[in-house]
């Protein structure tokens, strides 16, 4: 349990290729649904995530223009793809990549927002963190907080457009590229890609609805096998 500020210890904690860590949040970030695999990792029991701001496992050394970027994409309804380091209650720290993205009500309406992460691979993570150290290091050079994130903004706009990329390009040319170079890395693997090319983070928790009534899936609050039987919310299709 986080009960004093924590610092970040240096440790490193991984996660098996199989697993997906999944969050749910309201419209403010406020988290309303955590797994099992969140909360082993980031070493909190659930009673002590529900409600409280996503921020919880943030981690100092994340440049807070990626999540800038993150909340100007889901406000436009639309999905991010993200390397994230994110800080346990012990001050451990686990890399990912995240898919967010809006939840919507049967009428389209987004009512929420709902992540699902991926272990991502070793080359991915190397480059990110010296783009991220940098783009942290000009925040903080800054006098003021508001200051420093326009700068690492344009920081990032100027980076991006010297590669001639989109944020979104240059996340999935790391995933892709990476894994497309066996022998980059010593875990590097194939990351399973969907069918326009965009890194597949595997699939987002059955929404509760007709088509998944009758289906095992988790519910982490008693962490026993729960069956979906009502159609409380009901996802888009992609
Ligand atoms: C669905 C969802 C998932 C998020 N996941 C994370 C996360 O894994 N780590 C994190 O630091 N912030 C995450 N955020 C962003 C946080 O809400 C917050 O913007 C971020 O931690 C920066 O906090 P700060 O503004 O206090 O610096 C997520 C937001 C949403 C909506």
């Amino acid at each position: 349990m986080r009960r004093t500020a924590v610092s970040p210890t240096g440790i490193e904690r991984t996660f098996a290729d199989h697993e997906i860590i999944v969050t749910k949040t309201d419209m403010k970030g406020l988290l309303t649904y955590a797994n099992d695999v969140f909360l082993r990792l980031s070493v909190f029991d659930e009673d002590e995530v529900i409600g409280k701001p996503h921020n919880i496992i943030r981690h100092p050394e994340m440049p807070r223009v990626v999540f800038k970027l993150l909340w100007d994409t889901l406000r436009e309804g639309r999905e991010i793809f993200a390397y994230v380091v994110n800080m346990a209650s012990d001050g451990a720290e686990y890399w990912v990549l995240a898919h967010v993205t809006p939840s919507r009500d049967a009428s389209g309406r987004i009512v929420g927002y709902h992540s699902s992460r991926r272990r991502p691979d070793r080359a991915a993570v190397t480059a990110i963190k010296e783009l991220y150290a940098r783009l942290r290091a000009e925040e903080r050079r800054h006098r003021s907080p508001s200051e420093g994130l326009d700068a690492s903004y344009r920081m990032l706009q100027d980076e991006l457009a010297a590669r001639g990329r989109t944020y979104e390009q240059f996340v999935f040319d790391l995933t892709l590229g990476a894994s497309a170079q066996p022998g980059t890395a010593p875990n590097a693997r194939p990351i399973p890609v969907t069918r326009d090319n965009r890194p597949n983070t595997g699939p987002p928790l059955p929404a509760a609805g007709p088509a998944n009534a009758g289906r095992i899936t988790t519910n982490a609050r008693n962490r026993k096998p729960v069956k979906v039987v009502k159609n409380v919310t009901s996802g888009r299709k992609a």
